[in-house]
């Protein structure tokens, strides 16, 4: 009996122990992680992490601690031989992770002896990183085909936005027909586009305009293909842009990638014999629509006939989900379904391409980073979407991580944002961030070499654009372009 209450005891204040120790534990609140070189994957030991009050240096497997109350934090990380570069983050109850990623010190280089003499640049880039179309149309359309590509021209030092001509055209994509059945079914989904037209009249090639800002040109709604015209698949084709005077003569070239695939895999878990049919039989049994017969009459639907879609600035049909709210919420607690589904990496690879694609390789990729860290996973797209986020027109952004030097401008997506705390103010409010950065999911410097044409051309590397040179012809001394306030040369 003693012995029995003893042990009873014992039990109880070994659980107190453990329950003051778990109180402890949890009352430590700090940021730890590890810092790694972003090329190689090793450690870095020796490297500084400050929250501005405290600082800390990582240890020989590159790990780091930092105990801080509750709040909010700017952190800066230096190495020598490394870029710096900051991290914000939140500390609630706990220890949260922030890992590092450092790139190598760039600033020696020089830009090929060409691009010494050159009078003019081209700074050319697609909106997204990625646009996803339809390799058949036959049962319903999601998306047509839709690409934008931008271009901003230097005369050194100066921006041009007229006297000039920019053309773009697609050297081994010259007839989409060959590769989609769109054009047969574009005028039941409400385009009516001669072939190989996109759906805002915009062709295969031809001459760029000026874009709504004045900074540079745009080819809105480019209907390209991830197929070449002798059939070899290649989401990350190339235009060629051209830039000539008012006497046709060629002041510039460059190659730029126009990102497309079609790999949205809803076979995964809608049956690899008719995906397409199987989708329109589940949501007319779920929804009483009546759209696999009405396909069966050769009557084809446009999701965002009734499902508002702020990529095409379709409406919809008043009380029905918008289309990315009706897609997330629904699939939801579906990701496991099929084996097929499961094995799949991210998991938003079952829909946005994808596996084969691999969209996502910029430099946050390389970095570690995935689709759940910038926009939530799909609980999370679902609730930001129902809390009143609008699809497509408010995204993540870079200054949810970086510090507030590099950052959109207020209330701006990242693709319209330009630079407005330049080293020298003469250069603000001229240079849109994809101009130097890319785009999203392709941010300098990436996992693709089929997005590094520009910086190759006029810098001679594969980073962002960080050079003097590729815009001054003086031989200015290196630093950064990011200023905490904008500062004015004269
Ligand atoms: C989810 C957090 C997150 C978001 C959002 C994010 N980044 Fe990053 N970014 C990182 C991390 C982590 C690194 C690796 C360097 C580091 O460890 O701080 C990085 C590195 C970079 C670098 C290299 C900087 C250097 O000196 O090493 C650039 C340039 C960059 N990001 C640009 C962007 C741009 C442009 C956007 C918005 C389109 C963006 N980032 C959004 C987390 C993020
Ligand atoms: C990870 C698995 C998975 C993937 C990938 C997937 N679905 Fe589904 N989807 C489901 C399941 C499960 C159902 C419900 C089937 C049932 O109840 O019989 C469903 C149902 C649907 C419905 C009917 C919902 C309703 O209530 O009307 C639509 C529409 C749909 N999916 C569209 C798509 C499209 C388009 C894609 C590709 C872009 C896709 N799905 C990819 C699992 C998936
Ligand atoms: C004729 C109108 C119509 C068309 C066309 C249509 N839908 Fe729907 N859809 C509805 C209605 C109505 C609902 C049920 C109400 C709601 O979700 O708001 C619905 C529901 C859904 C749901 C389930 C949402 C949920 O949370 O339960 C999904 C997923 C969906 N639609 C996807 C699609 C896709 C993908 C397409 C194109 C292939 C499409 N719909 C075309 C009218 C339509
Ligand atoms: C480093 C942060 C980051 C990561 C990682 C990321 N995204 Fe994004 N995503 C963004 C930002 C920023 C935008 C808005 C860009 C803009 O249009 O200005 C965006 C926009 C989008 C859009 C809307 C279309 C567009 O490009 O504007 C889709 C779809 C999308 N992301 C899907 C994904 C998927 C799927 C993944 C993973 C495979 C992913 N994203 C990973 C930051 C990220
Ligand atoms: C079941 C298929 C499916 C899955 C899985 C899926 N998406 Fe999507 N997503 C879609 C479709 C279809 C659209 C296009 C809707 C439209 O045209 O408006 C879309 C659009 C988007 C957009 C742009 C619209 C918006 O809400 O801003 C983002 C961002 C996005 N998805 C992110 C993700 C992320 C992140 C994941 C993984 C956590 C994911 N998606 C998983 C089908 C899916
Ligand atoms: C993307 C192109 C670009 C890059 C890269 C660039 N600049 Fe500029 N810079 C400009 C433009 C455009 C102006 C404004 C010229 C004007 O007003 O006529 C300018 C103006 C200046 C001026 C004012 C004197 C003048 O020539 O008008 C200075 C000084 C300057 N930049 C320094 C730098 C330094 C230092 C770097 C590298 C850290 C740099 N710039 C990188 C485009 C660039
Ligand atoms: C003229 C070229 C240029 C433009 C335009 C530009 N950047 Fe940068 N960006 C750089 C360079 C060079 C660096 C690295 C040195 C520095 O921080 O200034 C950088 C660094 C960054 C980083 C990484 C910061 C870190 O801590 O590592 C982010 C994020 C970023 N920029 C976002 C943006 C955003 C957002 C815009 C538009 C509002 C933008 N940039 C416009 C050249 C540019």
């Amino acid at each position: 009996m003693f012995k029995q209450k003893t042990l009873l005891i014992l039990g109880l204040s070994v659980l107190l122990i453990l329950t003051l120790a778990a109180a402890a534990a949890a009352s430590t609140t700090g940021i730890s992680g590890t810092v790694k070189d972003i090329n190689t994957g090793t450690a870095i030991s020796g490297a500084t992490i400050s929250d501005g009050t405290h600082s800390v240096t990582s240890d020989a497997n590159g790990n780091y601690t930092l105990s801080e109350p509750s709040g909010s934090y700017t952190l800066h990380i230096s190495k020598s031989g490394y870029l710096t570069t900051s991290q914000i983050c939140t500390v609630g109850s706990g220890t949260v992770t922030v890992n590092w990623s450092l790139t190598k010190q760039y600033g020696t280089q020089t830009p090929p002896a060409y691009a010494n003499k050159m009078q003019y640049a081209i700074f050319a880039w697609n909106d997204l990183g990625m646009h996803c179309d339809q390799d058949d149309y036959s049962y319903f359309s999601v998306l047509p085909p839709f690409n934008t590509l931008h271009v901003q021209v230097i005369k050194r030092p100066d921006l041009v936005t007229k006297g000039i001509t920019v053309k773009y055209n697609f050297p081994k994509k010259t007839d989409s027909t060959l590769h989609t059945n769109f054009w047969q079914y574009a005028p039941q989904y409400g385009w009516n586009v001669p072939p190989n037209t996109g759906i805002t009249g915009t062709k295969l090639s031809g001459t760029m305009q000026l874009d709504s800002n004045g900074l540079g040109y745009v080819a809105t709604g480019i209907p390209i293909t991830p197929y070449d015209d002798d059939g070899t698949w290649d989401p990350y084709g190339a235009a060629n842009i051209t830039v000539v005077d008012s006497n046709n003569k060629i002041l510039q070239t460059a190659s730029v990638v126009a990102p497309v695939s079609t790999e949205m895999d809803c076979k995964n878990c809608h049956g690899t014999t008719n995906p397409q049919l199987d989708i329109l039989q589940k949501h007319d049994k779920y929804n009483g629509t009546t759209l696999a017969a009405d396909q069966a009459k050769g009557i084809v639907h446009s999701c965002s006939e009734c499902h508002s879609d702020n990529a095409l600035g379709a409406p919809g049909k008043a009380g029905v989900e918008s289309l990315s709210l009706a897609m997330h919420n629904f699939h939801k607690d579906k990701m496991t379904y099929t084996q097929a589904a499961a094995n799949t990496t991210p998991s938003c690879y079952n829909c946005h391409p994808g596996p084969n694609t691999q969209c996502l390789r910029g430099i946050m990729e390389r970095a570690g980073k995935t689709c759940t860290d910038c926009h939530g996973d799909m609980y999370g797209m679902t609730t930001s979407l129902q809390n009143g986020r609008q699809a497509w027109l408010q995204e993540p952004q870079c200054g949810q991580c970086h510090d507030s030097i590099h950052k959109e401008n207020a209330n701006t997506l990242y693709r319209n944002s330009v630079m407005n705390n330049a080293v020298y103010g003469d250069m603000n409010g001229k240079f849109y961030c994809e101009s130097c950065h890319n785009s999203t999911h392709a941010e300098f410097t990436t996992a693709n070499p089929a997005d590094q044409t520009i910086p190759q051309k006029f810098q001679g590397d594969n980073y962002w654009i960080w050079n003097c040179k590729v815009c001054h012809q003086e031989n200015y001394t290196q630093q950064n372009f990011h200023a905490a306030a904008g500062k004015s040369s004269d």
